[in-house]
């Protein structure tokens, strides 16, 4: 019984795994966006504790960090040539025209989000971890996003 229920587990996992890989491949714009709205519930959830407004917790944010760090290594891969228009993307052509420095750019957060994981240990080096880390976002989108409004 046991090992039938990993099995199942393991081929549910497996499925899953997939349905989000082929969600990315034939809409790269909306599995971006969603990745974005990630972030951006997890930039909610991280300035509320660094103001004080819910208790730190550690484990939280080490998942925040854990969050953008995956996120910054799926990006890249989201932004095949044929998503530069469609789906109310707010991409910047910059992104095609410039992919090395766009690369960099989420590997940058990645790395950055990594190493403020590895640094976390209480509210003080939560905060400073946290606002180094979302500088990457001001500054991707400054470059790489187009301002809609
Ligand atoms: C390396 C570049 C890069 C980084 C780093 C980055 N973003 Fe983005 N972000 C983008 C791009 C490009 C878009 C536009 C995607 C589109 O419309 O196709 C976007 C869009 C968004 C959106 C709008 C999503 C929607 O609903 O359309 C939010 C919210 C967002 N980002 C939040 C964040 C937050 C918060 C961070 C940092 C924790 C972050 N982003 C880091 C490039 C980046």
């Amino acid at each position: 019984m046991k090992i039938n229920s990993a099995i199942a587990v393991a081929a549910i996992a497996a499925v899953t795994f997939a349905a989000t890989a082929v969600i990315a491949q034939q809409d790269p714009i909306a599995a971006r966006k969603e990745l974005m709205k990630g972030n951006g519930a997890e930039a909610r959830a991280g300035a509320a504790m660094a103001k004080g407004d819910t208790p730190f917790d550690l484990a939280r944010a080490q998942k925040i960090f854990a969050n953008y760090a995956e996120a910054g290594a799926k990006l890249p891969g989201l932004f095949p040539a044929n998503s530069k228009t469609g789906g109310d993307t707010a991409a910047s052509p910059k992104i095609w025209d410039d992919m090395a420095g766009f690369k960099a750019a989420s590997d940058k957060f990645a790395a950055d989000a990594k190493a403020a994981g590895a640094s976390v240990k209480d509210l003080d080096s939560f905060k400073a971890g946290f606002s180094a880390v979302s500088r990457n976002c001001g500054s991707c989108h400054e470059t790489y996003r187009v301002k809609k409004s």
